[in-house]
């Protein structure tokens, strides 16, 4: 019974360690949940997707120069999707549903767009703004963020 108890203290002391430093870390610049520096703009070449795994996030530079921020997250149950450039879609390894180069949804299970990040720019640098998942259920052109 003491054992037991010491062990849930451990366990509760453990956790509460946790929820600090799942604190901080949502307090620091540069890492997921906060925003994070992509690189300067025109090392994104236009029609390009460029993965950035530990923000949870491809940032898509469309045709015509503007930028979009995709989260990796399957909006369906919540898989990381994989980009495939010979087929230039996103995929989900779990359900099999696929998404084009803009997030949108083109198969079930799934039934919306994949969620987006605020795209921000700094002189010539591109941030996105990771501490807000923004959803949506379809694709539309004013989702592209463009440099002034
Ligand atoms: Fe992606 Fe089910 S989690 S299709």
């Amino acid at each position: 019974q003491t054992g037991l108890g010491a062990l849930s203290l451990v366990a509760v002391a453990e956790l509460g360690l946790g929820g600090v430093l799942f604190l901080q870390a949502r307090s620091l610049e540069g890492q997921y949940g906060g925003l994070i520096t992509a690189g300067a703009a025109d090392e994104f070449v236009p029609g390009s997707v460029t993965q950035f795994a530990e923000g949870n996030f491809f940032l898509v530079r469309n045709e015509d120069g503007g930028f979009m921020a995709v989260h990796n997250r399957c909006p369906h149950l919540g898989c990381t999707v994989n980009w495939v450039e010979a087929k230039g879609k996103f995929y989900c390894p779990c359900h099999a549903s696929s998404f084009n180069a803009y997030g949108e949804y083109q198969n079930q299970p799934v039934t919306r767009a994949l969620d987006t990040f605020s795209v921000l720019f700094d002189d010539e640098l591109v941030k996105v703004d990771t501490s807000h998942i923004q959803m949506r259920a379809h694709y539309s052109p004013d989702q592209i963020h463009y440099r002034n």
